[in-house]
């Protein structure tokens, strides 16, 4: 496995890469939902990419940039061992230098939802997908459903700007407690811990309630908010039934695919998840 930071050495070694090149961005501290990704790569194929990247034009002025779990060492250890072949971690001079001014914005995706609760956000992700699109240059990249929105407005951008790269969107990895697994799962305390699959046990009873014949966006909401109502520890930041298309939110009945997602604050820490109404499988 070949380690690189430099985007000299990044195109050297890509240079070498056997066809196709499959890549997975990632900002590191890695778990099993990142390695999920890296063996979906891994499985379709020739050489697997990876970046870790903390992108500091992501985040918000209020967000965790500073305190973003890291452990570049553990994640080497765990890329070598899922056979990856070449790891990127870009510096933030190389990819910011001084005086940078260029952004890449995907429009009506990105205004509800993630997008309207963190302003700028989809701007510094499209942005810094973009550039590590155009250093790799794969074949193939995958993304998570678990950052839903995110996957969606990627796709989309790469549409819009004919990036010659297939997008994978992969299942969300889950605690046995149906907690999402995230990087920033390590803020949570015990009690919080104990609190947190409360957003997927919401998400669910709605699923069950939409499978049982209520397909009310508004009422699958209501149930959405009062089970998190029910965990003291945890705080609804929004809740959304959103066609899966274009992510607008569906007033009325639910007919077509929908993205049931939410925020929730527990304690100070910020987490997200969603589910799927009415798709057999996940997002393809
Ligand atoms: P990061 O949060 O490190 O996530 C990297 C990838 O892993 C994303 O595609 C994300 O959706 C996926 N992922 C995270 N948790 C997952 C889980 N539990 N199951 C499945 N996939 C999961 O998302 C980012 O980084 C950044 O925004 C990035 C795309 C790298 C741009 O900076």
């Amino acid at each position: 496995m070949k380690v690189v930071t430099t985007l000299q050495e990044l195109r050297a070694c890509r240079a070498e890469l056997p066809a196709p090149v499959g890549f997975v961005p990632t900002m590191g501290y890695l778990h099993e939902g990142h390695l999920s990704l890296v063996r979906a790569a891994r499985q379709e194929c020739a050489s697997v990419a990876v970046s870790i990247f903390v992108n500091p034009t992501q985040f918000g002025p209020q967000e965790d940039l500073d305190t973003y779990p890291r452990d570049l060492d553990r994640d080497l250890k765990l890329l070598r061992s899922e056979g990856v072949d070449l790891v990127w971690t870009p510096s933030r001079e190389e990819m910011y230098p001084p005086g940078y001014q260029t952004w890449v914005t995907v429009e009506d995706l990105t205004l509800p939802l993630e997008g309207k609760v963190r302003p700028g956000h989809f701007r510094g992700v499209t942005t810094i997908v973009s550039k590590l699109f155009i250093a790799v240059q794969p074949e193939k990249a995958y993304f998570g459903q678990k950052d839903a929105q995110q996957a969606l407005v990627i796709r989309q951008m790469v549409r819009d700007l004919n990036f010659p790269i297939e997008i994978k969107i992969c299942p969300t990895v889950r605690e046995p407690d149906g907690l999402a697994l995230s990087s920033r799962n390590v803020y949570l305390n015990a009690d919080q811990r104990k609190a947190a699959p409360v957003l997927y046990r919401a998400l669910r009873t709605a699923q069950e309630a939409y499978q049982a014949g209520e397909c009310d966006a508004q009422t699958l909401r209501r149930i959405v908010e009062e089970t998190i109502a029910r965990e003291p520890l945890a705080r609804l930041q929004y809740v959304s039934c959103a066609d899966l298309g274009s992510l607008q939110e569906i007033e009325g009945a639910v007919h077509s695919p929908a993205l049931l997602s939410i925020a929730v604050f527990i304690g100070s820490t910020r987490l997200i998840d969603n589910i799927i109404l009415d798709a057999p499988h996940d997002i393809e």
